[in-house]
């Protein structure tokens, strides 16, 4: 039986590299085949856009992302697999969304937020070259997300603010026109190592540091020799800890054949011999898929196909739902028999709530925010959860008396009295 349903976008602004394939393809497709998961993969292609203003390149990497993930083991017999654009229900989700997402919520997006600061920074205007397409990413995320009902969604860690905004969104459509949404989680794959690129930094478009999947043989070997060593000559013994050429290499190997390389570099193996190595390991994974994904690039009519089949899989499901939230925001047939006039509850969102999460930096952390989404009070980073659910805890019991002893933990972006509001209403029981 399929229990759980996992969903996962993955943009059409690129070519895939070695850190995709590492850190998002290969144990994505691995978890594809679990009999108890029904999995939704799609090209984000609407995201894109966000991104992306030239025409041939949103198609070639439309073109180039599908066949990746056919070549490396995707079965659109198994999965549902898609690309966004085809699915006309999802915009109109967006717009369902957009509708109950607060404007505040979405200012705080990690992605806009930056753009700010920058020009902050920069002295310019807070908002210059930010599109409207940016500020409203996080809510087309969550129509993707939400309009399939995923439990789960495999994402890096930078996604993660957006599944927590899918959540928010979630929730305060269903406050408003009942259950309609599966609230999200998000599931980060924590022992998938983060690949390191050419220059040793974590593998990154923005780097230009990234080795291309499916680039030719030959062109894998010349970027190979291009990988950043230090200057240990040949018999010298070398340091497996932060050498970018072992963790690619472990990101492949079997457990026997990195202690073998492990032993190599303390036996102070040549740089040249160390590369050519780490070449014929990750030759051997690729080029299978390689000779695939060579065949499907060549023959983009089939791939045409199996997206359109997989839209057809996936609007079995979108059009039927998008049918029921129409109706359910009152988006409805004029002869179609009218409900009883309900008391409007006016633009009252979810209710207040503290979130407690981890950030990037490690760190745990809560904040207090009222139902449109805005922070109204802020913690700083403890060094464990049980540190951060004791300040809530202390919060619950005591209101706005325990802010004076949590003066140093914490920061309040209300006024007092929203503060003092929020904070009883949090408190009360349900
Ligand atoms: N924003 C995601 C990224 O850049 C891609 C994406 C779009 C996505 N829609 C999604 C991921 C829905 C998960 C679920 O990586």
């Amino acid at each position: 039986m399929k229990t759980q349903r996992v969903l996962t976008g993955i943009t059409t602004s690129g070519t895939p590299h070695l850190g995709n394939y590492v850190g998002a393809i290969r144990p994505t497709v691995r978890a594809s085949r679990l009999a108890s998961v029904e999995s939704f993969y799609f090209l984000a292609d609407y995201h894109a856009l966000i991104k992306v203003t030239d025409p041939v390149r949103v198609q070639r990497s439309t073109l180039e992302i599908a066949a990746t993930w056919l070549a490396c083991g995707l079965d659109p017999e198994q999965v549902t697999f898609y690309r966004q654009s085809d699915v006309p229900e999802i915009p109109e989700l967006t717009w369902l969304l957009t509708c109950v997402a607060g404007k505040g919520l979405l200012n705080r997006a990690h992605a806009y937020k930056a753009s700010v600061d920058k020009n902050t920074a920069a002295g310019t205007d807070p908002d210059a070259g930010v599109s409207a397409g940016l500020f409203m990413y996080p809510v087309l995320m969550a129509a993707d997300i939400l309009m399939f009902n995923a439990h789960e969604v495999p994402v890096g860690r930078d996604q993660v603010q957006h599944i927590e905004m899918a959540r928010d969104i979630a929730a305060s459509f269903n406050h408003l026109y009942g259950e309609h949404f599966t609230l999200p989680e998000a599931a980060i794959e924590a022992h998938v190592a983060t690949l390191p690129g050419l220059d040793g930094r974590k593998m990154s478009k923005s780097y230009d540091n990234t080795i291309a999947l499916f680039v030719p043989r030959q062109q894998l070997r010349k970027l190979i020799q291009g990988i950043v060593t230090d200057s240990r000559a040949p018999g010298e013994p070398k340091d497996t800890t932060g050498s970018a050429l072992f963790q690619l290499y472990q990101a492949f190997a079997s457990a026997e054949e990195t202690a073998a390389f492990t032993q190599a570099y303390a036996d102070g193996i040549a740089w040249g011999d160390a590369k050519q190595q780490l070449f014929e390991r990750l030759d051997q994974e690729i080029a299978p898929m390689r000779a695939i994904y060579d065949q499907l690039i060549q023959d983009p009519t089939q791939i045409e196909r199996t997206l359109r089949r997989g839209a057809e899989k996936a609007r079995a499901i979108a059009t039927p739902f998008a049918a029921r939230l129409r109706h359910a925001v009152g988006l409805r047939a004029l002869d179609s028999v009218a409900a009883p006039v309900r008391p409007a509850k006016v633009a009252k969102l979810a209710s207040p709530s503290v979130k407690q999460y981890r950030e990037s930096d490690g760190r745990f952390y809560f904040k207090l925010v009222d139902g449109s989404g805005q922070t109204l009070l802020q913690s700083q980073g403890f060094d464990s959860p049980r540190q951060a659910a004791k300040a809530v805890s202390q919060l619950r019991e005591h209101g706005t008396a325990a802010l004076p002893a949590l003066a140093h933990q914490v920061v309040t972006s209300a006024t007092p009295e929203a503060l003092e509001a929020a904070l009883a209403t949090w408190m009360a029981p349900a």
